[in-house]
């Protein structure tokens, strides 16, 4: 993994569906860079893309035409089992659902994703723990997700994602479900252990109050890119 800049290459992205007779065009030419320690945003209304291309981002779904490189890796063409050891190694995702185990506790779903790397149970517990004391959850470690508000669902959400220290975090929505108030905490925190260890955030959200936390806002309009800003970081 290279991680020079810039960290995310798409060029010439395509991604169209055949849907019987009808082809629906979710992406056309789509070409950006994506710097290391980014937050970028991906903006746009209902239906313009945002989605399919996070799975093409994430290698969640093959393009059509054109491709994604990741550190350098080719990602749009690697195979299921490199994928997923690729993701396992330099990938988080937060969900606007939260997507946590219902049957685990707060410790055993953020600690999961260690499990997966081989990491022995003590220290993945105990790794998972100071995650969770990191977002203000460390009175709730041991609740379950049905014990949990949205906000503190998706605060055990975010330590998940960050517990292993991914180079690149995709986020869809992750506040979406959440209160103006908890949507600013959550942020917050986000850009924060972001901002500790140069991660990477791409974003995608329909709420142009987001667009606040990101460095560069790549706006989509009906599958294509219709701007494309970087801002300068005040702090
Ligand atoms: N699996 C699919 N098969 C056919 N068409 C699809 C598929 N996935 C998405 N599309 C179409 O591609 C376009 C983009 O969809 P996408 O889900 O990326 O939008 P979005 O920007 O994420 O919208 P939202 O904000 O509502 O989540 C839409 O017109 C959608 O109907
Ligand atoms: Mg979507």
């Amino acid at each position: 993994m290279d991680l020079e800049k810039p960290l995310i290459e798409i060029r010439n992205l395509r991604k169209e569906y055949i849907m019987g007779e009808e082809v629906v065009v979710a992406l056309k030419r789509i070409n950006f860079s994506i710097n290391r320690g980014e937050l970028c945003c991906i903006f746009g209304a209902s239906g313009s893309g945002k989605s399919t291309l996070l799975n093409q981002l994430a290698g969640m779904e093959k393009p059509s035409k054109g491709g994604v490189k990741i550190g350098g890796v080719p990602i749009s063409h690697l195979n299921e089992d490199q994928l997923a050891e690729f993701r396992q190694k330099y990938i988080g995702f937060v969900f606007q659902s939260y997507n946590l185990l219902p049957m685990l506790t707060a410790t055993e779903n953020v600690a999961l994703p260690l499990m997966f790397r081989g990491v022995p149970e003590g220290k993945r517990n105990a790794m998972a723990q100071s995650m969770l004391q990191k977002v203000g959850l460390g009175h709730r470690l041991h609740h379950y997700p049905g014990q949990m508000s949205g906000g503190q669902q998706q605060r055990v959400g975010i330590a998940r994602a960050f517990v292993t220290k991914p180079a690149v975090v995709f986020a869809d929505e992750p506040t979406g479900n959440l209160d103006t108030k908890t949507t600013k905490e959550v942020m917050t925190m986000i850009k924060n252990f972001a901002g500790t260890f140069k991660q990477t955030i791409i974003l995608v959200t329909h709420d142009p109050e987001m667009t606040v936390y990101a460095d560069r806002i790549v706006k989509l309009v009906d599958g294509e890119i219709v701007s494309n800003e970087t801002k300068k970081q005040t702090d």
